[in-house]
């Protein structure tokens, strides 16, 4: 009892001591760090005896003994300098809480957090560095039906080893596809029924597409026969795009002045439409604008993109009215970094694929449905847009009352 007393007392000072202590050992930590010995072992380092006891390096260095000692070492310097660290050293774990870790990752040491990941298909034998023999830079994704196999298999084939192919299934059949031998390097997702957006939403995190450079976001029923997507990627970089088309053959299809191929031409940015369709030329559809059926997105765009993107679900019958018009929320100057590449330019051939998977239901075409479906959802979006950016201006005390003209374009038939 009276011990107990006593060593209740002391706690006091004693913890004082042990944040001097801690501070101190910090101290030491970055000096080393600084000079940077790869094999140092925390406990073999030249600290006064007395220090190593207070602070359990040996426990920590146990548990850790995965990881390399340079990790480690910069994982306590990343704990060093953020003072959340709370070493509670009663025979307890040593705890951390980090608040500036993601959200919920807060109790792990920050060298260990992995936020990002990729799609890179490995074996699962012999050493993980040596799983990949060309490491992908790109990622192509098609929202793919098994009607279109001919078209898929040719397109496919304009993309080289340096991209990770990435097949969207709305139909159901997957193994069919094992016919092509480019199948078995491919990642197979498959959900009935669902649109590009859908899967692009659940399947194309950010942190998972994060090591790619460009990601290709695109429909099934595009003919690639003057295509190459390495060249194409050379000239989006040549031009700074971080949102870009491949211009489209002017067809029978109705089609936008902005996103059509012109001749004689590697890159246009902007484009004149008919009278009073274009309020201002650096908007859409004039510039800061493509169309969402072959977009390719740089990694940046694709973040805030990803982020924007909820259920909107649109798809070729309604020459994906709605997305388009608001890309150029997500990179800045839009009619400077958005455009179209005419030197490589595809052919939109109009198959309706995904609208025909609707239902007829009230007397409707299944794709009346879907259509009416996609005009419903894209003023849903223009609503939720509108309201976001209304309410951040307002708590700004900026003036609002045009932003609604800005963002909502009448949906044309
Ligand atoms: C951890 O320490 C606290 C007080 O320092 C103590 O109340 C608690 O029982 C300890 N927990 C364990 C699991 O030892
Ligand atoms: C793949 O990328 C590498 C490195 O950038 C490049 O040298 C090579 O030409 C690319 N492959 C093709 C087929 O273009
Ligand atoms: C409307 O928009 C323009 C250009 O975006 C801006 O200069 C102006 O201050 C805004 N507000 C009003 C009330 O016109």
């Amino acid at each position: 009892m009276a011990l107990a007393i006593r060593s209740g007392s002391l706690r006091k000072p004693s913890e004082m001591m042990k944040i001097i202590i801690t501070t101190f050992v910090g101290v030491i930590f970055g000096f080393f760090l600084g000079i940077s010995f790869p094999t140092i072992s925390l406990t073999k380092m030249n600290l006064p005896s007395s220090l190593i006891p207070s602070i359990d390096l040996t426990y920590i260095e146990d548990k850790y003994s995965g990881l390399s000692t340079q990790t480690l070492l910069n994982v306590w310097s990343t704990l060093k300098s953020n003072r959340a660290l709370l070493f509670a050293d009663r025979g307890n774990q040593t705890k951390i809480w980090i608040p500036t870790n993601p959200k919920g990752a807060e109790r792990l040491p920050p060298g260990i957090i992995e936020s990002e990941s990729d799609l890179f298909l490995r074996r699962l034998w012999g050493l993980p560095s040596e799983d990949l023999t060309i490491t992908p830079k790109y990622l192509v994704t098609f929202t793919v039906g098994y009607n279109q196999k001919k078209n898929i298999d040719a397109a496919i084939k304009k993309f080289s080893e340096n991209f990770t192919i990435l097949l969207f299934h709305y139909d159901g059949r997957t193994s069919e596809w094992e016919e092509f031998e480019w199948s078995k390097r491919a990642i197979h997702v498959s959900a009935r029924k669902q649109s590009k957006w859908w899967y692009a939403k659940r399947f194309l995190h950010p942190d998972i597409v994060a090591p790619y450079d460009y990601i290709f976001v695109w429909d099934e029923d595009l003919g690639l026969d003057h295509f190459n997507a390495e060249e194409y990627l050379k000239l989006v970089r040549k031009y700074g795009l971080e949102i870009s088309q491949p211009g489209l053959e002017p067809n029978s299809g109705l089609t936008w002045e902005m996103t059509k191929k012109r001749d004689n031409s590697e890159v246009h940015k902007d484009a004149k439409e008919r009278n009073g369709w274009c309020g201002d030329p650096h908007l859409p559809p004039c510039a800061a604008f493509v169309e969402i059926m072959a977009t390719v997105f740089s990694r940046d765009a694709w973040r805030c993109v990803w982020h924007m993107v909820q259920a909107c679900s649109t798809n070729d019958l309604v020459h994906g009215w709605g997305l388009d018009f608001a890309l150029r929320k997500c990179v800045e100057p839009a009619h400077e970094k958005i455009g179209v590449i005419d030197a490589q330019w595809i052919v939109h051939q109009g198959v309706p694929t995904l609208g025909n998977q609707g239902q007829a239901y009230s007397g409707k075409a299944p794709w009346e449905g879907v259509r009416e479906r996609c005009k419903r959802e894209w003023a849903m979006f223009q609503d939720r847009l509108t309201n976001a950016e209304k309410e951040y201006l307002e708590e700004l005390g900026v003036d609002s009352s045009n932003l609604t003209a800005d963002n909502q374009k009448s949906i044309m038939d």
